[in-house]
């Protein structure tokens, strides 16, 4: 069966769709040995030869794109001079070689995205556009309006202001209570200090959704491969990113959407769920 030309590059995941369409108007792309720049093109995988910038598309990489919920005491980088179990040690069954996506600490749990697309993995993880990440934490107390304020505007870290962060309030119980903060730079330890500095030291803390991926019912320990439709949205977040670093608008993150305070829950409990903080 035929297939557009853009359809079949994008599906080996060499490229988004719309990069897959700028790789052929570019004219990086022949079928049959002849440059063809016409995105409406049909081609027959397995009987047409498809190359991009000369390599042969059968010969391409394919790219894997994964999620893990990382367990709790454990290190997210893939080995460990100590010894001590790493996020490897639950990527069973997998033969391609990935890498983590940043880094949560040793006592942080929740999503962790692994691949073997380096570029992705570079756009994601750029110091001036990480991309937002959202926490679920527990932490000792109940942060009053104004200390929830305080974190929204940026607080004070030895190494420097924190960026404006979207904060809500999820639950309070006696002695601690449930927040999600959403920030978008990736500096060490940077949720935990920032609550340190409030005053509200975390408990525990959950990375529950990292741009267009969210963690969802994944149990800790437990990874899935992403689907086409995720890997293509962080492909299409780094493209447009890098097109904007081109100058064509600014992404100061104080252009984020003001964030609508709410009050908290009534209830004293947070429920326990699978893949969620307990
Ligand atoms: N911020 C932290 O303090 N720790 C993490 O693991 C992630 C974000």
């Amino acid at each position: 069966m035929e297939v557009r030309l853009q359809k079949l590059i994008a599906g080996t995941g060499l490229a988004s769709r719309r990069k897959a369409e700028t790789l052929i108007s570019a004219g990086r792309v022949t079928v049959n040995g002849k440059v063809v720049t016409e995105l409406g093109t049909k081609v027959e995988p397995g009987r047409d030869h498809v190359k991009v910038d000369g390599k042969h598309l059968s010969a391409a990489q394919p790219f894997v794109y994964l999620m893990l919920h990382k367990p709790k005491n454990v290190m997210s980088t893939l080995d460990d001079p100590g010894g001590r179990t790493t996020v490897k040690d639950y990527l069973r069954g997998v033969s391609v070689r990935v890498f983590p996506v940043g880094r949560l600490d040793f006592d942080s749990e929740g999503l962790m995205l692994l691949t073997n697309n380096g570029d992705l993995a570079q756009g994601l993880l750029h110091p001036r556009y990480h991309v937002p990440k959202t926490y679920l934490i527990k932490v000792k107390g109940v942060l009053a309006d104004d200390e929830i304020r305080q974190l929204e505007r940026g607080v004070k870290l030895e190494d420097g202001m924190t960026s404006p962060a979207a904060v809500k309030k999820i639950k309070k119980a006696e002695q601690n209570s449930w927040l999600e903060i959403t920030i978008r730079e990736g500096r060490k330890h940077q949720v935990r200090r920032m609550l340190e500095t409030v005053g509200h030291p975390v408990i525990k803390l959950v990375r529950v959704k990292m741009g267009p991926l969210t963690l969802g019912n994944l149990a800790p320990g437990e990874f899935r491969f992403l689907t086409d439709r995720e890997a293509n949205a962080l492909r299409e977040l780094v493209e447009r990113r890098t097109t904007l670093e081109e100058g064509q608008e600014s992404l100061s993150p104080r252009r984020q959407r003001p964030v609508k305070r709410e009050g908290w829950a009534r209830s004293s409990r947070v429920k326990k769920g699978r893949g969620r903080a307990a």
